[in-house]
């Protein structure tokens, strides 16, 4: 048991550890409206494809809770539909959850406000509590991929703090230490925002995990000395052809491992998995503020007037993944076939 959490439902708010200040400051921001939430999932308080389900979940639930009796609930829900969903556009599980939290309200409608309110309420929970559930599944069907005494690297954070708990790649670490193999952990950095430094190294660090933290740029340099014996990464969002997005880095990644013929596995739950999408190409890929590249805390690093662009996450072709880790099974290539038939499969946490 974690003597910290990722987000929670508390006394009508919703409390989320601020994941900017990690890792020298743990403090947590309460959120007592909608409009709190989607700032705190705009401004990346909280991040990470499943986390950013679970937060949107309990925003919609904020605000059935501050409705006022006499409010119009459709203007009202509707409205906090429409902010969440402009928040961050890659991650589909925002969008995976709003919908549910859509239905939720379609079913209840003409029910009273503190019907709908609880439902709502109920929902949003059950969003949180599956979301952890599918982690634990996950890590038990990646942790037998990896064998005892590995070197695993990863990128970005896909651990605790980027779901309800335990992560998706670092699930599938977690449960390989819980096994008893003997692991050790590469974590990029994670330029330009440092999840793999700061998020990444903090929570494995935390539960005891060796982890050391390396240079996106340095990743080559071990793979190419047998330094890395599998990589294993998130996804915010994976698409029928099996094409999986990530944070930005993912791809080049998943190239050099081709080359040096290490496996690459991308752990993700069916939440992030978009079968309406062909392919890679269609995912829209989130633009961040110039000012994750050009400045280094309060120091300027690029020259005023100097363009920057920012992309947040790449696609990472199907050809070069070796499985896709879900909380029912492994998809293998051919993953037109693989992902539909475990999207198809009834679900193991209800
Ligand atoms: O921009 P972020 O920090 O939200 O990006 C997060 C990632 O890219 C994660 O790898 C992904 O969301 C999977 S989290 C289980």
């Amino acid at each position: 048991m974690s003597d910290w959490f990722t987000i929670a439902w508390r006394d009508d708010s919703v409390v989320m550890l601020d994941q900017r200040k990690l890792p020298m400051q743990e403090e947590y921001a309460i959120y007592t409206d909608v409009d709190g939430v989607a700032y705190g999932i705009q401004a990346m308080v909280i991040r990470g494809a499943p986390a950013i389900g679970v937060a949107a979940g309990y925003g919609v639930a904020l605000a059935a809770h501050t409705a006022r009796p006499g409010d119009d609930l459709d203007q009202v829900l509707g409205r906090s539909f429409d902010l969440l969903s402009r928040t961050r556009p890659t991650a589909v599980n925002l969008f995976w959850a709003l919908d549910r939290m859509k239905l939720c309200f379609a079913e209840n409608r003409n029910q009273s406000l503190e019907t709908i309110r609880s439902a709502l309420l109920k929902e949003a929970q059950s969003i949180h509590t599956e979301d952890e559930a599918v982690c634990r599944a996950i890590g038990e069907f990646g942790a037998d991929l990896i064998p005892d005494g590995a070197t695993v690297l990863t990128h970005c954070n896909a651990g605790a703090l980027a779901t309800a708990d335990h992560g998706t790649a670092l699930a599938v670490i977690r449960a390989a230490v819980n096994q008893g193999k003997r692991i050790r952990v590469l974590a990029d950095e994670t330029r330009p925002y440092l999840q793999g430094a700061r998020l990444t190294s903090w929570e494995l660090y935390r539960d005891g995990i060796d982890v050391t933290v390396i240079c996106d740029s340095a990743a080559g340099h071990f793979l190419s000395r047998g330094e890395v014996d599998a990589v294993v990464v998130g996804s915010d969002r994976t698409v029928a052809n099996g094409d999986v997005c990530n944070k930005i880095g993912t791809y080049p990644l998943a190239v050099l491992c081709r080359e040096n013929n290490v496996p690459f596995y991308a752990a993700v739950p069916r939440s992030t998995i978009d079968l309406t999408l062909e392919s890679g190409a269609d995912i829209p890929i989130e633009e961040r503020p110039a000012e994750e590249v050009s400045m280094w805390g309060d120091r300027r690093t690029v020259p005023v007037g100097v363009a920057v662009r920012n992309p947040a996450f790449d696609v990472t072709p199907s050809k070069y993944i070796t499985g896709v880790i879900t909380e029912v099974g492994v998809a293998k290539a051919p993953y037109g076939t693989s992902l539909a038939e475990l999207m198809a499969r009834p679900d193991p946490t209800l």
